[in-house]
């Protein structure tokens, strides 16, 4: 079975495709396994941005994802434009990265959102990058995609 022959398909999307949706990919495929979804739901990530490509997630995202019990495997890739027809449901981290997709592909026919759609209360609309930052950058990724993923699961189940 390829991939997409999956009952659905979920791709986690941000700029450089090394820290904030490899940690999406990270937590949802931990959340697939562990809810016995494997066979239904599969979970992958891309950058918009190439700067990256082949280069496992950074390690300090790596890190503070292991101490939460997620371990970060991917390798990253460049988002395509039949990245954009082929999932059922693409998830960007920022206002960028949705700007960024809609100018690769103006009429996807995956469903696209926005990490925040998924989240209530108050948190941030874009899930701030945190490369340039310091060690709570980290922590802010993982808990917003702690929180959304559940729901995103839901929302995949319909
Ligand atoms: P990401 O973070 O989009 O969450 O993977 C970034 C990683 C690298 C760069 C920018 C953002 N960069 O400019 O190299």
């Amino acid at each position: 079975m390829t991939n997409h022959e999956k009952a659905k398909s979920v791709l986690f999307v941000c700029l450089g495709n090394i820290c904030r949706s490899p940690t999406g990919e990270g937590v949802m495929q931990h959340l697939v396994n562990e809810r016995g979804l494997t066979s239904q739901i599969m979970v992958d990530s891309a950058g918009t941005a190439g700067y990256h490509v082949g280069e496992r997630a950074d390690r300090r995202m790596r890190e503070h994802a292991l101490r939460r019990g997620f371990d970060l495997k991917s390798r990253a890739r460049q988002l395509t434009r039949t990245d954009l027809e082929q999932f059922d449901l693409i998830i960007a981290m920022d206002g960028e990265n949705l700007r960024d997709i809609n100018r690769l592909h103006p009429q996807p026919t995956a469903t696209v959102k926005m990490l925040s759609d998924f989240l209530e209360g108050e948190w941030p609309v874009d899930v701030p990058d945190p490369y340039y930052g310091g060690e709570q950058g980290f922590e802010e990724v993982l808990d917003m995609i702690e929180a959304a993923c559940p729901k995103i699961i839901e929302f995949l189940s319909r």
